[in-house]
């Protein structure tokens, strides 16, 4: 059988992203178990962790054991975010297949998130890329606040792609450009990431879109437009910085299949799994979940027209 290759790539983030900023704890059964069905559904990049200090986000504390435990689907990428040579190392030792380095386009918001200055997390980065490849591990790094940071304001295109240009001179293999608190527009994503697609090629840049102002499925369209192809979304809409006041939830996934497929685009995924699997987030993190498909149905899931008019007809 000929294998078609998705149109776009989604990555999952819930796990990472998506849980660092809940107040409840989830066990590390849970997060095992979510993981194991989110491979299972199809994803070929999982971002399963972090490993950063306990002390600064406790709801990813079980890192380490997560990796120890999630079944890994022969194709599927599991990443963990790291922001210092010791998150690397942790990492490495669990086993990711790829370490997703942080830093704020933003000073002011790296220093409130990471507590480094840029030279710093720099420094750190350089520290980090080598002993991954050594260890055959892929490395990405992120520019954080890229569109937007809610101490600073909006962040001149060219600081953020001199940052983009630093990480592809320390021989990182992928590049991020995350909307941490929903700052982004279409048109000035369409700006950035057409600038962006000259440095980088569309199968190494990641798009990392917040819901926070109800832009980010048109901010992603805006974006595969332009020529991205690969979007981190989360289950059911979870997510958020925990150091970014303001901060809510990723494009949620589910929400983004259906955008992709209502419009022709193939993404490997199966709408109907991913919203069972979204059904189940409440019971997990003990709240209500953003996500609207998962609510409203598929577009295509009619309901039975009312007895009243049957009767009439
Ligand atoms: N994993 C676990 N522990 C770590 C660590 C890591 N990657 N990096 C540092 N630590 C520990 C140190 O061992 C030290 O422990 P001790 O107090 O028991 O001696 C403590 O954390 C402080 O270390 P220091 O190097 O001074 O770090 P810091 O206090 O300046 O914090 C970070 C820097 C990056 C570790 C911290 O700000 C952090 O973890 N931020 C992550 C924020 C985040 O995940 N945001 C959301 C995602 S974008
Ligand atoms: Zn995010």
């Amino acid at each position: 059988m000929k294998i078609v290759p998705p149109d776009i790539l989604i990555q999952e983030v819930a796990p990472r992203d998506g849980l660092q900023i809940e107040p409840k704890w989830v066990t590390t059964d849970a997060k095992i178990r979510l993981i194991n069905s989110l491979s299972a559904a199809g994803f070929g990049r999982i971002e399963v962790s972090s490993f950063v200090s306990p002390a600064a986000v406790p709801s990813l504390r079980d890192a380490a054991e997560v990796f120890a435990a999630i079944e890994r689907r022969p194709g599927t990428i599991y990443t963990a975010l790291v922001p210092n040579r010791m998150g690397a190392e942790r990492a490495l030792a669990a086993r990711a297949d790829e370490l997703n380095f942080v830093m704020s386009a933003s000073e002011t918001h790296n220093l409130a998130n990471m507590n480094m200055t840029h030279e710093r997390s720099l420094a750190s980065l350089a520290e980090i890329v080598k002993p991954a490849h050594a260890c055959g591990a892929l490395v990405n790094a992120t520019v954080a606040t890229a569109f937007g940071c809610p101490f600073e304001g909006a962040q001149p295109f060219d600081k953020v792609l001199d940052i983009v240009k630093r990480y592809l001179d320390l021989r990182v293999g992928g590049i991020t450009l995350a909307d941490t608190t929903g700052m982004a527009n279409p048109g000035q994503v369409a700006q950035l990431v057409a600038e962006a697609l000259l440095l980088v090629s569309s199968e190494k840049l990641t798009l990392h879109f917040h819901n926070t102002r109800g832009l980010g499925l048109v901010n992603a369209h805006a974006a595969y437009d332009t020529g991205a192809r690969r979007f981190d979304a989360a289950l059911g809409g979870l997510g958020g910085c925990p150091f970014a006041p303001g901060a809510s939830g990723n494009i949620c996934t589910e929400d983004l299949v259906n955008l992709c497929h209502e419009i022709g685009l193939r993404t490997g995924l199966d709408l109907q799994r991913l919203i069972c699997l979204s059904n189940r987030l409440p019971g997990l993190v003990g709240h209500d979940v953003s996500g609207q498909v998962a609510k409203a149905g598929r577009p295509r899931d009619l309901h039975p027209v009312p007895e009243r008019l049957r009767r009439s007809v």
